[in-house]
């Protein structure tokens, strides 16, 4: 079984076709060599908070996602909304994946602390919001996936949990 993945870029330069994206099909190129995820959907939307709000909740609720990815808009510019938006969707907090992807990164470089992402559940799909540049989401999807299916087994009821050991 592969788990359903959609994978948002959240960019108004993207959306509009100014600038190419290559953070999307940097996400779905590692996801497609680990074997372990469907991609049931690629989209771009602009920085804006409502358009993603209501893209996040499509995903989850009629699409069945078990993962939703975005890409993007977790800085601090006046556009950057990615956190807001998913922490609105959110029915559950999961901040450590979030927090993970931050301290492992600030090993890479200091500027890892600018990002505000975020990771949350919203019913039985998760979340997680990764840095806009394709060096940041190759950097932080090597840090997290290794740990995601156990996450999603669980979230899903399918994996037991975890009875003390690693
Ligand atoms: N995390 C990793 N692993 N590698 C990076 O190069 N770039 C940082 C940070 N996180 C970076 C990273 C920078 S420079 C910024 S401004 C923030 O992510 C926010 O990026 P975003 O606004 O494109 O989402």
């Amino acid at each position: 079984m592969k788990w359903r993945t959609a994978i948002i870029t959240v960019s108004d330069s993207g959306y509009e076709g100014w600038r190419e994206d290559k953070s999307g099909p940097m996400i779905r190129k590692i996801l497609e060599e680990s074997g372990e995820y469907e991609i049931i959907r690629e989209k771009i939307v602009p920085d804006d908070q409502d358009k993603l709000e209501e893209v996040l909740c499509v995903c989850a609720d009629r699409e069945k996602a078990d993962l939703i990815l975005t890409t993007g808009g977790t800085g601090f510019s006046q556009r950057d909304r990615t956190p807001e938006a998913t922490m609105n969707v959110a029915t559950r907090n999961a901040p450590g994946i979030a927090e993970a992807m931050r301290v492992l990164s600030l090993q890479v470089t200091p500027r890892a602390m600018l990002s505000r992402g975020a990771s949350v559940i919203r019913n039985e799909t998760l979340i997680v919001n990764l840095p806009g540049s394709p060096k940041a989401v190759k950097e932080c999807l090597e840090f997290i996936l290794s740990s995601l299916p156990h996450g999603l087994g669980i979230l899903k009821g399918l994996d037991e949990e975890c009875g003390g050991s690693a």
